[in-house]
């Protein structure tokens, strides 16, 4: 099997992409996947900066270091590039497929937790920017969920 590409997206690209990215680089390594994992968000408002503080600590007390990833906007040429686009909430997959210019690209898009088979774990993965630390920890276990079930949907 060639090469699989995936993007992590959410609003800033500081809180849940960044994570969502690290968490399956994370994964991917231990099972010996061979893919690309990358992460970008709708906005650039943070466009270069380092991932959130408190998403790089959760990250740390779970054993993943990604507070080298910096933080840029989706393009077009995303959307042509990678094979599968994993967004966080609904307002970043109406962004996502405002950007896509056909089926050959919005056919790549879903929501993460879409492909968690609890019903109660597929709801967005939550905004955590204005919340507390918990927030953060909330997110880490959703998306580590999330990212279990698409390994073993879509890559195993
Ligand atoms: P993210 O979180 O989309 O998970 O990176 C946010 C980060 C920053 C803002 C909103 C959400 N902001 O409004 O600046």
């Amino acid at each position: 099997m060639s090469k699989v590409n995936v993007l992590m997206v959410c609003l800033g690209n500081i809180c849940r992409s960044p994570l969502a990215e690290g968490i399956l680089r994370h994964k991917a390594q231990a099972l010996n996947l061979d893919i690309h994992v990358d992460s970008a968000g709708t906005s650039n408002n943070h466009s270069g900066e380092q991932p959130d503080k408190r998403s790089i600590l959760i990250a740390q007390k779970n054993g993943i270091d990604i507070s080298h990833q910096r933080a840029r906007q989706i393009t077009t040429n995303d959307l042509d590039f990678f094979d599968y686009i994993l967004v966080m909430d609904n307002m970043n997959l109406r962004n996502v497929l405002n950007l896509s210019q056909g089926s050959h690209h919005s056919s790549k898009v879903s929501l993460a937790s879409s492909f968690c088979e609890q019903t109660d774990l597929q709801a967005e993965v939550p905004d955590p920017y204005y919340g507390g630390v918990d927030g953060f920890s909330d997110v880490f276990k959703q998306l580590s969920h999330s990212i279990d079930a698409f390994i073993s949907r879509e890559l195993a």
